[in-house]
């Protein structure tokens, strides 16, 4: 490609820091309710910060397409609502206790508040997104949360056991791919983009979606709780086997697959550690097998760009397969 990406965050964050205080601002007053524990949560979320990857998104896809309107602060800040909606719930679901370095909200307001206040997120996000009068956006918009909602219930359905890459990666897709999609239509959209764009941007955004998952995945297993500010080695935990996981179970020996099995099984280090489970995965190569395989999106999700004009907001767009593969938190 002849355009050189832009190499940092700090320069795609200045490109886009008049839009995100916007949507700072949107999402502050979106989050108010009568009920003032919907607002203690919602304001609570909001504070902890997150890197607000979905609505970035959205905003590099309208802008690369020359949208100028505020029509994209409204649907970024509806992106990063329905995000927080499901953070809300995947913790429920998950007994984590901690998010974005604090204690999740789970742990703070309790399980039956925060279901609640969940619901009140995606419907407040629908509101807000209802203000654009248009059918496609919130077809999109409640497509997506089906599959979202669907994701963690077959999700729930492979704990325990051994999936294949195909299971997994239906999964990663209906639970992180498809809001990167969807954000990546949303500005669009609002740019109004042939539908044939449309369709590119949203595979750069499913291919983008999918590394970032594969590398959250990795991450789970090889990080530290301080560094991602949300427990570590949970995925095994819960009984949940991902890419790299899989790997092993695949193509390692009879006495690794039984170790992983074990812990599957058991849903806790109790038998097998965790030191264990990452020898066995380094030792197969399983690690870099899942990071392969993130590259391997990272690099399809670039292809998606290559009808948009050459400016400033797409080389951003360049540039953020290469951070999500590289992050550590
Ligand atoms: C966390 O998403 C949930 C996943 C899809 C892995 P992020 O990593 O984007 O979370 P925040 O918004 O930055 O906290
Ligand atoms: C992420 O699943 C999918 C969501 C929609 C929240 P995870 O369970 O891996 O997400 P984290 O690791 O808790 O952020
Ligand atoms: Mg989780
Ligand atoms: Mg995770």
């Amino acid at each position: 490609m002849s355009t050189l990406a832009l190499s940092t965050a700090k320069e795609v964050f200045d490109l886009l820091r008049d839009d995100l205080r916007a949507i700072e601002r949107e999402l502050g007053r979106d989050a108010v309710s009568d009920v003032a524990a919907i607002t203690e949560i919602a304001d609570y979320l909001r504070e902890g910060g997150g890197k607000r990857i979905r609505p970035s998104l959205l905003l590099l896809a309208a802008k690369a397409q020359g949208y100028e309107g505020q029509g994209m602060v409204k649907l970024g800040a509806v992106v990063e609502m329905v995000h927080t909606a499901t953070l809300v719930h995947d913790d429920i679901i998950d007994a984590a206790d901690t998010r974005r370095g604090r204690p999740s909200a789970n742990t703070t307001w309790g399980n039956a508040k925060c279901v609640l206040a969940g619901d009140w997120l995606y419907m407040q996000a629908f509101h807000i997104a209802l203000e654009e009068r248009n059918f496609r956006i919130l077809d999109l918009l409640i497509s997506l949360t089906q599959q979202m909602v669907e994701g963690e219930l077959l999700q729930m359905e492979t704990l325990g056991r051994a999936i294949c890459e195909t299971e997994y990666f239906d999964l990663i897709y209906r639970k992180t791919a498809c809001l990167f999609q969807v954000s990546m239509r949303l500005g669009s959209i609002l740019a109004g983009a042939t539908d044939e764009i449309e369709d590119q941007l949203g595979e750069y955004g499913r291919s983008l979606g999918m590394a970032f998952q594969i590398v959250d995945d990795v991450l789970d297993l090889t990080a530290s709780e301080d560094m991602l500010g949300k427990p570590v080695a949970s995925d095994l935990r819960e009984g949940k086997a991902t890419l790299s996981v899989i790997h092993s179970l695949e193509n390692g020996t009879e006495a690794d697959r039984g170790a992983i099995e074990k812990v599957l099984l058991d849903q806790s280090f109790d038998r097998v550690d965790h030191a264990e489970i990452l020898e066995i995965l380094n030792r197969n190569g399983s690690v870099e097998y899942a990071m392969a395989a993130a590259f391997r999106c990272a690099e399809a999700a670039r292809q998606g760009l290559a009808a948009l004009p050459d400016n400033e907001f797409k080389r951003a767009l360049l540039w953020v397969p290469d951070f999500v593969v590289a992050r550590d938190k």
